[in-house]
Formats: structure tokens, sequence, C-alpha cells
């Protein structure tokens, strides 16, 4: 098993660079308290000198520096192929808008306002740590399937048909693993196997229905699962609140599917490029009143269209920490006709008229694919 994912965890290392001494004293001691290691630097060229020998999991980093600012610094890191992964929170006393879009045109992955709050600091630190080690988990895992294929590729390549059972028996459990971790991400119990596996049949059949070739509809029947991976960023007593969430709570909630299109891009497999396009626009919406881009109509993947109705009457139909579970009755009755927080105005025309026509096939699929779970 890759490193990141081993028993027994290493201590996190992160790397302060800020050229005020109170700053760094102030972070490390917090830092220190809850048994991170860490180093600091007074400059952006020593941070980057210290990055190299270290290579942190984290960089807090400073915007105004003397010898090299954080955004001059930020760049050069995100440039070197050894130290682009390594996540970056810049410490900013600038609430200001331009400088925050120059710092994230830049690379940076997150803020941290000054003066730092330990509560922030501790909660900014955990999330984007956690959301590392599944980025090192899915590149590590990467690297090692690739060289398992062409070791297998070297030894057989007499039978095509063995090389392709190999490869099949690989990408499957390719697949196994991310749907694992996608349970992990929610905080849903590992074993609950039908969840998963209801997204990918509702949103297969639907892209079947509107025409889209055997290939189409496999590849969004493994993809399709992993539309909220990004929830691993999501604090668990956000996750699992039983109420509704604070308009703060929402705000850091809707970062989850921007959070997972950066987990799984980058990835030579179609199924994980289609999860990137399905993660980042699921919660997108046909009149343009979604997140996180806010896009419409055409604008929209089919593909993030398709798993947005799904998504809903999944949810519907399901026990929430915050909801009871609805009938497929009324599930239908709000995704077609609306009720305040949903709007047909919301959904692709094509896919709704898809869903209208075929949502007995939906109830069907949902039923038997829901053994021991809440429903109603
Ligand atoms: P989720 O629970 O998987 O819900 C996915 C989507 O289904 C929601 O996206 C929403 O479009 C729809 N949906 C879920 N429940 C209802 C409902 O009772 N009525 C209606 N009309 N639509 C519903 P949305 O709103 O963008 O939420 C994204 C995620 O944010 C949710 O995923 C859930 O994890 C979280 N969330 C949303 N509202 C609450 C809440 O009030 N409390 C808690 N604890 N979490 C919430
Ligand atoms: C995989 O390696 O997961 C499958 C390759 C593909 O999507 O074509
Ligand atoms: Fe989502």
């Amino acid at each position: 098993m890759p490193q990141a994912f081993r028993e027994e965890k290493k201590p996190k290392k992160i790397l302060v660079v800020d050229d005020q001494k109170i700053v760094r004293h102030f972070m490390t001691t917090v830092l220190e308290r809850h048994g991170y290691q860490f180093q600091t630097a007074d400059n952006g060229i020593e941070g980057i000198a210290r990055a190299k020998e270290l290579k942190p999991d984290l960089i807090y980093l400073d915007l105004m520096m003397p010898l090299m600012d954080g955004f001059e610094t930020c760049r050069t890191l995100k440039k070197d192929p050894l130290m682009w992964h390594i996540p970056i929170i810049m410490i900013t006393a600038s609430s200001d808008r331009d400088s925050r879009l120059k710092a994230l045109d830049c690379g940076v992955n997150d803020f941290l306002n000054k003066p730092v709050d330990p509560v922030e600091l501790m909660l900014r630190t955990k999330n984007l740590l956690r959301v590392k080690e599944f980025d090192d988990f899915l590149r590590e895992y990467t690297v090692v399937l690739d060289a398992e294929v062409r070791k297998r590729t070297e030894s057989l390549n007499s039978t095509n048909a063995a090389l392709s059972d190999s490869r099949r028996e690989l990408k499957q459990g390719y697949i196994d693993t991310v749907h694992k971790l996608t349970m992990i991400a929610e905080h849903k119990d590992v074993d609950t196997a039908a969840h998963i596996k209801r997204v990918g049949y509702l949103s297969a059949f639907l892209a079947g229905v509107i025409g889209w070739d055997q290939d189409g509809v496999e590849t969004i029947f493994y993809a399709s699962p992993m539309h909220d991976i990004g929830k691993v960023a999501i604090p668990a007593d956000i996750l699992l609140k039983p109420g509704k969430l604070t308009r703060e709570e929402f705000v850091l909630m809707k970062t989850h599917a921007s959070v997972g299109a950066s987990i799984l891009k980058g990835s030579q497999s179609s199924i994980l490029r289609m999860a990137e396009r399905i993660a980042f626009t699921h919660h997108e919406r046909w009149d343009g009143g979604g997140y996180p881009s806010g896009v419409k109509a055409a604008e929209i993947p089919v593909e993030g269209s398709i798993m947005n109705i799904v998504d809903q009457y999944d949810a519907l139909r399901s026990h929430r920490p915050y909801k009871p579970p609805f009938s497929h009755a009324k599930a239908v009755e709000i995704i077609t006709q609306g009720n305040g927080r949903t709007e047909p105005a919301h959904f692709n025309p094509v896919i709704m008229a898809a869903f209208k026509d075929n949502h007995k096939e939906f109830a069907r699929i949902y039923d038997e694919h829901s053994a021991g779970e809440r429903t109603a």
C-alpha cells in the first residue's frame, strides 16, 4: 500500500515562512501544541531552500516579505516538479480582492488572515493536510499501477486475452479503491456499497436513455460515484450536522466541488477525467444559479447535469443527518414541480424529460440497491 495510507502515521511537517518573528513564534507554538513538526524561514529565498530539504506537507507563506515576496515564492514553488503538490496557505492581512486573485493565480491553495486566530489556523491546517493525504495516495497509487501494467505487459506480450484480463483486474482494483476512498470522504460506513452502486446505476441508466454509447455509459457508471470525494476536506461536524447549515458552513460545504475536482485531476484514465468534470459541475444549474462557477445551459458538461438530477433524487430518497428519507412520489414531485429550494429550471431539459419519462425505472433501481438503508 502506498506510503500515505499506512496505518502508523508519520508526524506532519509544516514550514512557516514569515519575516515577522512574532508571527512565526505564535504559529509554531500553536502547531507544536498539536503535535506537528515544523521549520521556519524568514524570507522567500530561504523558504524555498528549506522546502527543498524538508519536503513539508504544508507551507504557510507570508505575502509581504523582503528579498522575495509571497507571490514570487509561491510561483517558484509551484513550478518545481518536486514541490508543486505541496499545499500553500497564504498568510495575509489584506482582504483586498485583487491581491487574493493574484495569489490564487500563483497557485495558493487557501488563505489565513492576520492577526492569526489559533482555531482558524488549526482548521485550515487539518483540512489541507487531509486533502494532501488523498492527493499523495492517488498519485502514488497511479505510479504503482502504471508500473504494474508495464510489468505485466512485458511478461504477457504472448497472449492478448490474458493481457486484457489482467488489465480488467487492475482497473477493477483501482476503481474499488477509489470508491472506498469516496466512502471515507463522506464518512459513510465502508461497507455500504449500495450507495456507490446506486449512483452509478442511475447515472448510467440516464446516459443510456439520452443516447450515449456503451463506452460512455460504462465510463459514467464508474466515474459518478466519486462526485462528492471533495467532502473529505469538510469537517465531520459540518458534514454530519443534524440541522440546517449556517451561511458560513454552507460556503465551506460548497468548496467540496472544486476540492474534489482538484483531487481527481491530472489522470490519464478517462474514468478519472470524467469524474473530475462531474465533481466540478454536479452542483451547477441550467439557469446559471449553481456553484462553484455559475455556468449555465450547454456550458455545463452533460455528465455534470446527469449527476445533478441523480444526486438530488438519491439525496431526497435517502436518510441524511439533516433530513428524513422521502418517498419516490415526493422526490419526483420536488424535482419536476419544484419546492422553493429545488426548481424545474435548475435542470437540463433533455435530462429532465428523460427522468420524467422513466421515473419508474429510477424507483426500481433505487429500491434494488438500497438494502439495509433507511428509506421511505
Ligand atoms: P447531499 O445531502 O448529498 O445533497 C445533494 C443535493 O440534493 C443538495 O445539494 C440539494 O440540491 C438536494 N437536496 C438534498 N436534500 C434536499 C431537500 O431536503 N430538499 C431539496 N429540495 N433538495 C435537497 P446542495 O443543496 O448544494 O447541498 C450539498 C451538500 O451540502 C449536501 O449533499 C449535504 O452534504 C450538505 N447540506 C446541504 N444542506 C444541508 C443541511 O441543511 N444540513 C447539513 N448538515 N448538510 C447540508
Ligand atoms: C483505469 O486505469 O482506471 C481505466 C483506464 C481508462 O479509463 O481507460
Ligand atoms: Fe455534492
